[in-house]
């Protein structure tokens, strides 16, 4: 099949993808740009770990039609640390509050999370338990997952 050129920009950076056009963002992430964060957990839109964000709003990648991705702006978790290197507060918060366990989740849950506190510095809980409700945790660690979103807020607003 005849490859499809498609540029955008991805975790701030201007990008071209090659790939043939029935592939989705998931896929081109994962196997064009070898950016292995973003997790292939059901690959049919339903269990939130290739959750990524494009033009600010938290999308399943896996059911992305490469396509449409053109003249976007994607963030994944590679693109979620600071240019030097330091973590995000959600991601120092999962970390330090056993909110990852195997790991699988995570990604999505933090890009989920980080969709919701771009828009909503100051969520409530349920606002909270709703940006990750499309996100499955096998190892169930939701209660310290949403405490790690919690403890991000807190630290978010301890900066400002
Ligand atoms: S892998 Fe995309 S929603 Fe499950
Ligand atoms: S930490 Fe294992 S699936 Fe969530």
């Amino acid at each position: 099949m005849k490859n499809v050129s498609v540029t955008f920009t991805l975790n701030g950076d201007l990008v071209t993808a090659e790939v043939p056009a029935t592939w989705t963002l998931l896929k081109t992430l994962r196997e064009y740009f070898e950016l292995t964060g973003t997790k292939e957990g059901c690959g049919v839109g339903e269990c939130g770990a290739c959750t990524v964000i494009i033009d600010g709003n938290a999308v399943s990648s896996c059911i992305y039609p490469i396509l449409e991705v053109e003249g976007t702006s994607v963030t994944t978790i590679e693109g979620v640390a600071d240019k030097n290197g330091a973590l995000h507060p959600l991601q120092k918060a999962f970390l330090e509050n056993n909110g990852v366990q195997c790991g699988f989740c995570t990604s999505g849950m933090i890009m989920s999370a980080k969709a919701l506190l771009d828009h909503n510095p100051k969520p409530t809980k349920d606002q909270i338990r709703t940006s990750i409700a499309g996100n499955f945790c096998r190892c169930t660690g939701y209660v310290q997952i949403v405490d790690s979103i919690e403890k991000a807020v807190e630290m978010i607003k301890e900066k400002k």
